[in-house]
């Protein structure tokens, strides 16, 4: 709900436990109040008159101010700072009203100097507890005008010493969270690559000291994929404050006479008791408001299996026993156009390769079809191989200076899809592809950053810009066609991409027992319904470790199932075990992928992981033993969000029993898992 006090200038957006607020102040600034627990009296919150704390810190300067700008004496982190054709630099606003629609408040502000008016833009998701915030720009005036830093938002955290968390990692090593002191200094995460990155995920969580299911979290997620930048910064004068936008490392938007610019949406929220409300606000948004409704099919994909020496012939017979197994979707990834053969050749020619497909790809989507599956296909639309003939033909289609030789990276320039021409290229590709062929699910990969990024600076945040645009168009032609992001494995999981793609790739590590990492730092933000988890071969092509078949799919029955091994060499014992778990995983899905996920602590001294699904009156408990630590000591794990008074009919390890809702969230659940890689999937259904 959105509450204005036209009186005393005051905006306030209560959730179902939230309330953020802010005011116009007696200086004319925007000024923050308050942003945590639910005020239901929002007018309790005082907009007292600020006096400088001394000339070298004027009230500009102290002011918890929504969104500050460079200009004057401000040196504080600024959301905008703008350069005019006269040279002048700075901008000093003022307040012009607001307007609300639904539930979207609009602040509107003006330059005092120069015609530029600046909108704040809060989208109120009560039933969610999350406000989403960003910020337009227009040039009112008729002359050309540079926007040289732009974020999404400032938001002010009442705290200090909070802990901040998110995820590092690289290539097959995405995901790995970690935790950080805030203390005075500025702490920034970014993304210059232009494309993706593996390095830092575009959210901010900022804690207090708090857990699962207690403390203080602040958190926010970025609706934007490439050159993010977030900072976080403790300041003198007692509080946190974060802002998050578009990265200005080398940017730069020129603003013609009447346009506008807008700046990433960024999803807030507040959380007082830890982090699982966190995960569950932010997952039911996701599934609920961005995502599809219908579930997601078990896939399979060959390429682990066949890497780029794809042909009709064994992809039929893949196929043929990916359907046997239980599979409902097949991708064929790389390796199926141009001339490809490897990473160095073929990327921009996309007709079928007729060597491989001597009758084009449909003999293989006719026996995928005629198995009962669908099909689906891997492309790589922003790149192209010097060794290609697009390259040949349109050498000045790629990122480039006039007078350097662009670098390849995995053997490939990235092309510039902001050109019109370009744009239309890939657009024509994938009219060809629909038009011609039933395919049902596009693998969209991109495996490497930008360089040479042309002469104009806006192009790192206009490429992602036209990636999105494609994909949109696509769709409105294809509505049923789901996209899956891949960037390189797990190089581009964000709120941006999922607003246009379906699924993420989580990572090209698919090592079983890594993954329980990978997935947990995932799930702190990200919705386990997009979270793509393939089981493959053992030995792991990457970590080379052995691991049981059980404890491979049950790690990747976590998020949404697909199988990536070479199943024509799987043993008949291994196929009865395949077939069971794809039947089981079917048959416990909708868990899965539409309930509320909790990352639980079993109290043990053995070294057990354990996670818990609910969805309305049943649910899933996830234990796994990686390494026995002492063999024989089992562990007690207590449930959570059950109904306490309710009695569920619980089976552990075979064993049938029936307790009630508090006794399993009280007491817990007692299991003992005996050897390496064991694992298992305890149900429980609530009785009548
Ligand atoms: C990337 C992806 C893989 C696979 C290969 C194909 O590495 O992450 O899943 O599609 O490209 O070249």
């Amino acid at each position: 709900m959105i509450l204005v006090n036209e009186a005393r200038k005051q905006f306030t957006l209560q959730t179902k436990g939230t309330t953020y607020s802010f005011c116009v102040d007696n200086e004319g600034l925007l000024r923050h109040l308050y942003w945590g627990k639910k005020i239901e009296h929002a007018e309790d919150l005082e907009c007292e008159s600020l006096n400088e704390v001394s000339t070298n810190d004027p009230v500009n300067e102290i002011t918890m101010e929504e969104f500050p700008v460079y200009g004057g004496l401000l040196y504080k982190q600024h959301c905008l700072k703008m350069k005019f054709e006269n040279g002048d630099r700075g901008l000093y606003y003022k307040y012009d009203g607001y307007t609300v629609e639904d539930n979207k408040l609009t602040i509107h502000l003006k330059d005092k100097y120069h015609p530029i008016a600046i909108d704040l833009v809060y989208l109120c998701h009560e039933e969610y507890d999350l406000v989403e915030r960003n910020s337009v720009i227009h040039n009112q005036g008729d002359k050309k005008v540079t926007v040289e830093q732009l974020q999404s938002a400032q938001l002010h955290i009442p705290k200090t010493d909070l802990t901040f968390s998110n995820v590092h990692g690289y290539w097959g090593a995405e995901q790995k969270k970690f935790e950080q002191q805030v203390s005075y200094g500025k702490i920034l995460i970014e993304c210059r690559r232009g494309i993706s990155t593996h390095h830092h995920n575009p959210y901010f969580i900022l804690h207090d000291q708090a857990n699962e299911d207690q403390g203080d979290v602040f958190f926010g997620a970025l609706r934007m994929s490439g050159n993010f930048r977030g900072v976080i910064e403790q300041t003198q004068y007692g509080e946190t404050l974060v802002q998050m936008g578009l990265n200005s490392h080398d940017f730069e938007a020129s603003l013609e006479a009447g346009a506008s610019i807008e700046s990433p949406v960024l999803i807030i929220g507040y959380s007082g008791s830890g982090f699982a409300k966190m995960s569950h606000d932010l997952h039911r948004f996701a599934r609920e408001t961005i995502m599809k409704s219908d579930e997601k099919m078990v896939l399979y994909n060959s390429w682990e299996a066949t890497e780029f020496k794809v042909n009709c012939e064994d992809q039929i017979e893949l196929a043929k026993k990916a359907a046997e197994l239980g599979a409902e979707l097949f991708v064929l990834d790389d390796g199926w156009f141009g001339e490809r053969d490897g990473i160095n050749n073929g990327l921009g020619d996309w007709y079928v390769n007729d060597e491989k497909f001597p009758n084009g790809l449909n003999p293989l989507i006719d026996a995928v079809k005629g198995e009962g599956m669908k099909f689906g296909i891997w492309v790589e639309p922003e790149m192209v191989n010097p060794l290609s003939q697009l390259y040949k033909d349109h050498p000045e289609w790629i990122y480039h200076f006039d007078e350097v030789v662009s670098d390849t990276s995995r053997g490939q320039y990235v092309l510039n899809i902001t050109l019109p021409e370009v744009k239309y290229y890939i657009l024509t590709m994938f009219k060809e592809l629909l038009e011609k062929h039933d395919i049902s699910y596009i693998k969209w990969d991109a495996n490497r950053p930008i360089s040479q990024s042309s002469n104009n600076k806006q192009i790192w945040h206009d490429h992602i810009l036209a990636v999105y645009d494609i994909v949109e168009k696509v769709k409105s032609q294809y509505p049923d066609v789901i996209f899956e992001a891949c960037a390189s494995g797990g190089g581009r999981i964000d709120y941006g991409a999922l607003t246009y793609f379906d699924d993420f790739w989580t990572s090209d590590n698919t090592d079983a027992y890594d993954r329980l990492t990978i997935q947990n730092s995932y799930s702190y933000i990200y919705p386990i319904k997009a979270m793509r988890a393939w089981v493959t071969d053992s030995p792991n092509f990457l970590s080379k470790r052995e691991i049981p078949i059980r404890f491979r799919f049950h790690s990747a029955m976590m998020g949404t199932l697909g199988i990536g091994s070479h199943i024509l060499k799987i043993s008949a014992e291994e196929e009865v075990v395949y077939k069971e778990m794809i039947q089981e995983y079917k048959d416990i899905r909708h868990i899965v992928q539409e309930g509320d996920f909790y990352r639980l602590e079993p109290v043990t001294s053995n070294k057990y992981h354990a996670f818990q699904y609910n969805y309305v009156d049943e649910s899933l408990l996830y234990v796994f033993l990686p390494q026995t630590y002492i063999g024989h000591e089992g562990a007690r794990v207590k449930l959570k969000g059950l109904d306490a008074q309710a009695r569920y009919e619980i089976v552990v390890c075979g064993e049938k029993s029936i307790k009630s809702g508090a006794y399993l969230m009280n007491y817990g659940v007692k299991f003992k898992l005996v050897g390496d890689y064991a694992s298992e999937i305890i149900k429980l259904k609530k009785t009548k």
